[in-house]
This record gives C-alpha cells, structure tokens and sequence, in this order.
C-alpha cells in the first residue's frame, strides 16, 4: 500500500509504502509550551503518538533568546504598539532543527495566512517531517518569512493571542489522517469536507427519543439505500449551512 506520494524537487514523484512508514516527524517552536501539552495527551492524536504514526516536539523558543533576560522580541521599527519576534532566536533554532532533518515545509501560524481546511490537511499528512512556528505579540520580523517560511497558514478571519492554538488544531487535523490512527480506515474519509460534503446526520439507541425517531432508513438493514440517504442528507445539509461548498 502507498501511503505518502509526492514531488520531489526535480519533478519526479516520490513514493512510500507502508513497509517503510516511519513516523511522521513535528516540530512545533513555541513561547508557550505549556499551551501545548494537552492536545497531544488525548484520544485519537495521543493513540497515534502511542502507535508512533506521529512524534510532535516542542521546543521552547525562549530557550533561543538572546541575553540575560532571554530576550525574544523588540519594538517595531517605525513605531507603533506592540512588540516584533526578532530575528536571531527564531533563525537559530530552525537553523539547529534542519541540521538534524529534511523539512517538507516550515509553516508560520499566521492569521494573514493561506486559510486552513480538510485539502491543506490531506496535503500535509502526507509530509514526513514539518516545522510549525507559533507567532505572539505584532508577530515576527519579515525577514524570517522571507528566509525560512515555506507555507503561512491561518485556521480562521479572526486573531488569536498566539499560533498554539492553531499549531494544535492543524496537528489533530493531519495526525487523524495518518493510516492507522483511526481505526475505521474508512471512517477519516467519511467526514465533513472530504469531498467537499458536510457529514451527513448521524443516531444511535435508543431509536425513539420524546418522540423523536430515528428515520426508518437507518433501520432498514439495506446499505444501498442508507448510502443513498445520507448522500442526499449531505447535500441538503451543506445546501443549507455551506452553499459555498457546492459551487
Ligand atoms: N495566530 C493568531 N491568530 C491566528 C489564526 N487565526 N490562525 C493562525 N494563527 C493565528
């Protein structure tokens, strides 16, 4: 079974299969790493970690600063509130990271980023090795963007005090999709936006609920039709809450 394809940098397509799969290597580079540590300690990601399908580090960037007080940023020039990552704490430690590894792509959680969904995600599962660096304060110096960053991404039009948050969530997002971390192979590619569907309603026990029932089809026992009515569930749903999916 293949399991990551891509491109590599003369245009040829680079295959694994799963007899090679080794663990899909991220290194998060924080100010906060305590913002860091439950989302790894849970469920699917933390079964995954468990499975070695995925190790995540987190590497605290304040270790990196510069003088006494560790420093990290510094005030704008030109003006204007607010601090700047500068440039050197940030430059060492992606220049100590990549002396140890190849990286795929080193992205900056951004809010002026590309904006995050289910394809970026399919895309990134299939890395073996990504940085993700979690901006705090006015952001960081351009000259890191314009040196080191391959990807910028944001999870959404609203700002956040730092990238943790969606450093954690684009983390959850991909090491779901490693083959073997959800045990229904089939079920990562029955979610919302796989093909670009909201996931269709779902119920369980009891069937009758203060008089709500659960719709006969589901009982029926006949998968062709219980296929057919969640596809046309899923239609009607991503009609109704996201029309833009369907055009
Ligand atoms: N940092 C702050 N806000 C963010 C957002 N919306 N997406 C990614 N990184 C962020």
């Amino acid at each position: 079974m293949i399991i990551r394809a891509k491109v590599g940098k003369n245009g040829e397509v680079i295959l694994t299969f799963a007899n090679e799969f080794k663990a899909m290597h991220i290194d998060i580079i924080t100010l906060h790493p305590g913002l860091l540590e439950s989302p790894f300690q849970h469920s699917i990601v933390k079964r995954a970690i468990e499975k070695k399908l995925a190790d995540v580090t987190i590497i605290n960037l304040r270790d990196y600063g510069l003088g006494n007080y560790k420093q990290v940023d510094d005030a704008p020039f030109g003006g204007g509130a607010g601090m700047v990552m500068t440039i050197e704490p940030i430059a060492n430690c992606i220049e100590e990271l990549k002396a140890q590894r190849t990286y795929d792509d080193i992205i900056y959680m951004t809010p002026d980023g590309e904006r995050f969904n289910q394809q970026i995600a399919n895309s990134l599962s299939m890395h073996q090795n990504i940085i993700l660096l979690c901006g705090h304060y006015k952001g960081i110096d351009d000259r890191i963007r314009q040196l080191y960053i391959t990807k910028e991404i944001s999870i959404g039009d609203y700002v956040l005090s730092g990238g943790e948050l969606p450093a954690a969530i684009l983390c959850d997002a991909i090491i779901r999709l490693l083959p073997g971390a959800i045990s229904d192979e089939t079920s990562a590619l029955s979610d919302s936006f796989q093909d670009n569907l909201l996931a269709p309603p779902v119920y369980t026990r009891p069937a009758e609920y203060k008089g709500l029932k659960v719709p006969d089809v589901l009982l029926s026992g006949n998968p062709k039709q219980i296929d057919n009515w969640r596809h046309e569930q899923s239609i009607e749903k991503t009609r109704k809450s996201r029309p833009d999916l369907l055009s």
